[in-house]
């Protein structure tokens, strides 16, 4: 007889099985009926040896040791200092813990206690594993490698994330062959070029069906993700921090704790998994603290000043924001003591005395008499060699004393493990936010930590948690300030920063038809609301592309809206359009920000198209990113409406000069409302103007009255 320990939640359940001591995962999949492990088959567990292998097989299950004879990656990997190495954790006990069931393992020879918890998420059925090494030993014990689990996953295809500054989110999609395939970040944040997510499915799954399991690694700082094929061919995913060398050592009766590795299922491809995911981040990730906030639509001012930062010039920036409609100001990089390029001053957080001669007090109150909020641009983590801050400390540097450290926009990174450091860093943000009406911080991150030490000691784990500290403190001292979290754009998205932020900053790049791939990606694993979108200038700074105001703001209007442009250079369309186009979005912000966004599969692969749909009402976007092959527009089918409801569809944009592209106009070009039902619109579906290259439409479906 098997033992079994059981999970439930989103419909799932996910039932961890107990083999020669060691724990599998039995099952994972649509809920089982109540009871059904009891009268279990235990032979369905059994597995063929083939001959040429050990007699137990792949020694594979939930937490593999090279110990029990497992051949592939093991989840952990730890040595002594005389170097002893070999572990055998077997099973001990299994606590009900308030999120799931604690799983505990031990070694009596090695001395190691593992307590592995699971969790499945009772709303969503979002899984979540974190596991604790315990040294019960007199000897310190190197860790190597931990990751909380090792999954088993569906073994045909894998879509791969990575991607470059100004180009985040990018996507790869293959079918891993033999070996490892593994994703690395040594740059002591989330990253642009390696960030932990992974979905793995059966072959050719996509946005509405198939298989597929999706994770997520929540830690902000190195890691390492792999997916490795085993030699029987099964495939084995696991991820975790990646450790410089002998960066962990955990001391006589000590522990260290892996970051959460979040996991959930869909077998209706990724928006199934989005569904699960977007709503774990809103009710745990967030604990809901943005349900009853309506987003203030931002205008920021780096792409509109960058350091050029004058006072009057500031006001009229203001004063040109709220006449479009935003509602939040949020003053970036160039406020602060000697900031003119940036290649100096960051640590010395205190108004610049040329630029702001009476302080922040005549901006921030010139910004609230408009009645927008005021936020603010920081970078705590670094500083300028030219600085004060450094010219005083120079000892604070993260590193080892005596190296020559690569720079990053002439800049280094904090050692906020030292406790007066993090604690001169709090100072001065908490003088800033006490003295001026101040409601949220962009707080920007734009360096790779190169030499992660401190002490002589690899500190990159250490590090990380300082940083979350130093902003946990920074909440705690000012509980109604809103954070958002930057990295040279996306470099620092993940859910362990998201549960002490309110926004990532996902991409520099504020190109709309970049955006659009950019932000279809990031919506896998991120709600719309988090996702800081930007109406840019006409000429993007990044690709040298010039697109239309419609196609901007149509484009930021889907996330978290902001403006970036000096606005005052926009003509009297432009800002007619854009003030047209932040009204909507303010009309719209409950479904936009609390919907169910369901990214559509066109055949045209010159387009991007997604709904965000709740109840009987939804938008739908469809943007030509690049010209149509087939020159005609297909028929355009919305997968995720109620098949029964009767809708009203209208373009909330119809185009200005329809035959400049078409000879024949489609009614929702001619600004006509169609009617037609859920099942008629994801069947056959509704006919489309053309659209030429950087254009884009937007259709709007409300329940039909008639
Ligand atoms: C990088 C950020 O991603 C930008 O949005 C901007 O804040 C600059 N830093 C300012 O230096």
């Amino acid at each position: 007889m098997s033992e079994f320990h059981r999970l439930d939640g989103g419909g799932d359940t996910l039932l961890v099985s107990l083999q020669e001591g060691r724990p599998h995962i039995a099952y994972w999949g649509p809920e089982l009926a109540q009871g059904a492990e009891a009268s279990l088959d235990a032979r369905l567990l059994d597995r063929a040896v083939p001959h040429g292998m050990l007699d137990g097989g792949v020694a594979f299950g939930l937490f593999p040791q090279n110990g029990w004879g497992f051949t592939g990656a093991g989840a952990l990997q730890a040595h002594r200092p005389d170097g002893r190495f070999i572990t055998q954790l077997a099973f001990e006990g299994c606590r009900r813990s308030a999120d799931g069931i604690d799983l505990v393992l031990a070694d009596t020879l090695a001395r190691i206690e593992v307590t592995i918890s699971l969790g499945l998420d009772a709303a969503s059925g979002v899984a979540a594993f974190q596991t604790r090494v315990r040294n019960v030993g007199p000897e310190p014990l190197n860790l190597d490698w931990v990751s909380p689990v090792a999954l088993e996953v569906p073994g045909g295809e894998v879509l791969a994330f990575s991607g470059r500054w100004a180009r985040e989110f990018d996507t790869e999609r293959f079918r891993p062959g033999a070996g490892i395939w593994a994703s690395e970040s040594r740059t002591g944040r989330t990253s642009h070029h390696a960030p932990p997510f992974l979905v793995v499915g059966e072959a050719g799954f996509g946005e509405h069906h198939g298989q597929v399991l999706g994770l997520h690694l929540a830690w902000s700082g190195d890691h390492r993700l792999f997916v490795e094929r085993l030699r029987d061919g099964r495939l084995q995913v696991q991820a975790g921090e990646l450790f410089w060398p002998g960066e962990i050592m955990v001391e006589a009766g000590e522990t260290y704790q892996t970051p959460m590795l979040y996991a959930a299922r869909s077998d209706t491809g990724l928006n199934g998994l989005s569904d699960r995911l977007h709503g774990f981040v809103r009710d745990r990730i967030m604990g809901g603290r943005l349900r009853a906030k309506p987003r203030p639509v931002h205008f920021n001012t780096w792409e509109a000043v960058y350091f050029r930062h004058d006072l009057e010039e500031l006001k009229a920036l203001a004063n040109a924001a709220a006449g479009v409609g935003a509602e939040r100001f949020v003053l970036d990089d160039g406020w602060f003591r000697g900031r003119n390029d940036d290649s100096a001053a960051l640590g010395d957080w205190s108004p610049d005395p040329v630029k702001y001669p009476d302080g922040l007090g005549p901006l921030v109150d010139h910004v609230r008499g408009l009645g927008l909020a005021f936020g603010l641009w920081v970078e705590p983590e670094m500083a300028n060699a030219n600085s004060d801050l450094l010219r005083a400390h120079p000892d604070w540097i993260l590193g080892e004393a005596g190296r020559v450290q690569p720079l990053g926009r002439g800049q280094y990174v904090l050692d906020l493990t030292r406790p007066e450091v993090s604690d001169a860093l709090f100072a001065q943000i908490d003088t800033l936010l006490a003295g001026n009406a101040i409601d949220y911080l962009k707080w920007d991150m734009n360096r790779d930590l190169t030499h992660p030490a401190s002490g002589g000691r690899p500190a990159s784990h250490a590090q990380t948690l300082a940083v979350y500290a130093l902003i946990d403190r920074v909440r705690a001292a000012h509980p109604d300030v809103e954070i958002e979290s930057c990295a040279s754009g996306g470099g620092r998205a993940d859910y362990e920063i998201l549960k002490r932020t309110d926004r990532i900053w996902t991409s520099d790049c504020n190109d709309p038809i970049e955006r659009q791939s950019i932000q279809r990606a990031f919506s896998i694993f991120f709600p719309p609301e988090v996702m800081g979108a930007h109406v840019g200038p006409a000429d993007s700074h990044t690709t040298a592309r010039t697109t239309s105001l419609e196609l901007r703001a149509m484009t930021a209007m889907f996330g978290h809206m902001g403006i970036e442009a000096d606005v005052r250079d926009f003509g009297a369309r432009d800002l007619e359009a854009l003030t047209a186009a932040i009204g909507l979005h303010k009309q719209m912000r409950g479904l936009l920000h609390g919907g169910r966004l369901v990214r559509q599969e066109v055949t045209d692969p010159g387009t991007s198209a997604f709904a965000v749909i709740a109840g009987s009402e939804a938008l739908v976007s469809v943007a030509q990113v690049e010209t149509s092959k087939s020159g005609a527009a297909a028929h355009l089918r919305v997968t995720g409406l109620d098949p029964l409801t009767l809708y009203d569809a209208r373009l909330l944009n119809p185009p200005k000069r329809p035959r400049a592209a078409m000879k024949q106009v489609p009614a929702l070009a001619s600004g006509e409302t169609l009617r037609a039902t859920g099942q008629w619109i994801a069947q056959s579906g509704l006919p489309m103007p053309i659209l030429r290259a950087g254009e884009i439409a937007v259709l709007h479906l409300t329940r039909s009255a008639g």
